[in-house]
């Protein structure tokens, strides 16, 4: 880089304007925290992403008592329950019966909007369309800083404590001492197509089939727009979906009594890789990593966003307490305090993925390991509570 041109300072500098990153911002920002992120793509791009849309309880409301949950509780749906499809035959899954609880079905898309119109009004910082964005000094005593480019313009800004909030494929892990990280890992044998359809929901809550040519999944974004799934290998060439082929399979695998499906043009198609990944410790020094930086879900019980958002909770009231109460006690257990957290979410999604989906490798026991699996899950209270507390989301602490 060129010698620096611009010098800013602040107490948390933010890597990324994902969900973790933005809501981060939000809470130091009501705690009277300065802070700045820097993110890489354009607010166009952040703001237009497509990803999951199911929030647990406690991120709803957390997004309610923090001032950005008006057009989610306008916009929006509140679900009581799911649908498990499985040998043709549904089976209703009440989580307001069972745990007291629902969640909100709401575009995560739609909360990056609404988490970046808040940090803006309030006067927050985010610069868009950074570039070489690198991070210093985080790991020797001194005072961490940044560096980046924005608008051509070699910048630096100094803060007390860098947060990695720049998921998957971000910088801030890599940066991690050679060796420090122990990354726990599980790819799957399969992927998702994803498609966005102009149909009206063909049910009113989502359906979780498990059928004999693969999963299927039924979800929707609003009245008018469907949002539906099909299990494909995990490269998937789109060429191999046309329109049609998608309709048959999704109406063969969704199939059951009293049930037709809506169908309509289809305006986005994508393939996702399916994936468990952990990496172990989640800070360094000054550096912290939350949400998609240090973990990542298979999205079969749509934990991503949600997993994200409870890293930053808890970093956000460590942060706190370090800052305004001068005590790093809570900062200094962030890994211990997250992890507990992060591995009862792999292994729900672990689970929902591992018992919805067609396993070509499976030998003929673990077929009926699977199928004991649903009878019990679908036959038992205990099984079906089971389901609903995890989610509906587990405490954010
Ligand atoms: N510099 C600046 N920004 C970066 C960099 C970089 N080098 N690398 C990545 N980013 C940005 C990305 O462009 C993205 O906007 O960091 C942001 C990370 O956001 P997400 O990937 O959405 O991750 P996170 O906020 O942890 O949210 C997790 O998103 O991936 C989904 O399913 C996942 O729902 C989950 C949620
Ligand atoms: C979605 O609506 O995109 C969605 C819902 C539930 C999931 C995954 C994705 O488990």
């Amino acid at each position: 880089m060129s010698s620096t041109q611009s010098h800013k300072k602040t107490r948390i500098g933010i890597i990324g304007a994902g969900p973790a990153g933005l809501m981060l911002s939000h809470l130091l920002h009501l705690s009277g925290i300065d802070n700045v992120i820097l993110e890489n793509r354009s607010r166009d791009y952040c703001e237009n992403r497509i990803r999951a849309g199911i929030l647990e309880y406690e991120v709803a409301e957390l997004m309610r008592q923090t001032g950005v949950g008006a057009r989610m509780d306008r916009e929006g749906s509140r679900h009581d329950g799911t649908n498990f499809l499985v040998n043709g035959e549904l089976h209703h899954i009440d989580f307001q019966e069972l745990v007291g609880k629902h969640v909100m079905l709401y575009s995560q898309h739609e909360v990056v909007r609404d988490l970046i119109a808040a940090r803006l009004e309030a006067g927050g910082e985010i610069i868009f369309e950074t570039s070489d964005v690198a991070v210093h000094d985080y790991d020797n005593g001194h005072s961490p800083y940044i560096t980046y480019t924005a608008n051509g313009v070699a910048s630096r800004l100094d803060c007390d404590v860098i947060a990695g909030c720049d998921g998957f494929h971000g910088i801030c892990r890599p940066a991690f001492p050679a060796g420090m990280i122990t990354e726990y890992d599980r790819v799957y044998p399969f992927g998702w197509l994803g498609i966005l359809a102009e149909a009206p929901p063909s049910k009113d809550e989502l359906i979780y089939a498990n059928h004999e040519h693969g999963f299927a999944l039924l979800s929707m974004r609003s009245p008018t727009i469907s949002r539906l799934y099909l299990q494909c290998a995990p490269d998937e060439p789109l060429e191999n979906w046309p329109d049609d082929r998608i309709w048959d399979e999704l109406a063969l695998r969704l199939g059951h009594d009293g049930f037709s499906l809506n169908t309509g043009k289809i305006f986005q198609k994508s393939v996702t890789a399916m994936r468990s990944y952990v990496a172990e410790p989640m800070q360094t020094g000054r550096l912290f990593l939350a949400g998609d930086a240090a973990h990542i879900v298979p999205p079969t019980g749509a934990k991503g966003l949600n997993s994200a958002i409870a890293d930053v909770a808890i970093l956000h009231r460590a942060l706190d307490t370090y800052i305004n109460k001068n005590d790093d006690t809570a900062l200094n257990n962030y890994t211990a305090t997250c992890l507990r957290r992060i591995w009862q979410i792999e292994r729900f999604s672990w689970w929902m993925t591992s018992m919805m989906h067609k396993f070509d490798n499976h030998v003929p026991f673990d077929a009926r390991m699977q199928t004991a699996e649903l009878n019990y899950l679908l036959t038992s209270s205990a099984g079906q509570m089971t389901l609903a507390e995890n989610y509906v989301g587990l405490p954010l602490h």
